[in-house]
């Protein structure tokens, strides 16, 4: 699996702490940044660099941190095919994948703690998406998406 990651400077220690976890375990990722932890950065430069490259398929899946999450996420569902999902715990993240088959993770560093992070993160990582009826579910949201952007281009209706 192709990982991308990101964080901002509230993010940027607990992508550290993510990045250690996949060395770990072998999962090889892509950081997009921040490199260094600089209070001044701003998420929307990291989410949009992950979220497009995901929606690109250079990546098969997305994580991306700031202080709630909340940030991240809505940067992120505002790029063509990314679907985001803000977990907080286990439980969500199984059903990100399961129901919603998010492409991207957001994680709050200031939120979650680190080892309820990583255990959210292996389990958004290890868990397949279920496709029958959430599979119609998610198509309906993405037809949605792909509707609206066809009006966009020929002048809205
Ligand atoms: C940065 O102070 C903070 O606003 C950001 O990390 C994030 O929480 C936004 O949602």
């Amino acid at each position: 699996m192709r990982v991308a990651i990101g964080a901002d400077h509230v993010g940027f220690e607990l992508k550290e702490s993510i990045k250690k976890y996949f060395d770990s375990i072998g999962q090889s990722y892509h950081d997009f940044g921040a490199y260094e932890l600089d209070p001044q950065d701003d998420y929307p430069d990291y989410g949009f660099k992950v979220a497009e490259a995901v929606a690109r398929g250079e990546f098969d899946r997305g994580i991306l941190i700031c202080g709630t999450g909340i940030g991240m996420s809505v940067v992120a569902n505002k790029v063509k095919g990314v679907i985001t999902a803000l977990c907080t715990t286990p439980f969500m993240a199984r059903i990100s994948r399961t129901h919603n088959n998010a492409n991207i993770l957001a994680l709050g560093g200031r939120t979650t703690q680190a080892d309820q992070a990583l255990e959210i993160v292996r389990l958004w990582t290890e868990t397949e998406f279920e496709g029958g009826r959430h599979h119609r579910r998610c198509s309906k949201i993405l037809d949605y998406e792909n509707q609206k952007c066809k009006e966009k281009e020929s002048g809205g209706t």
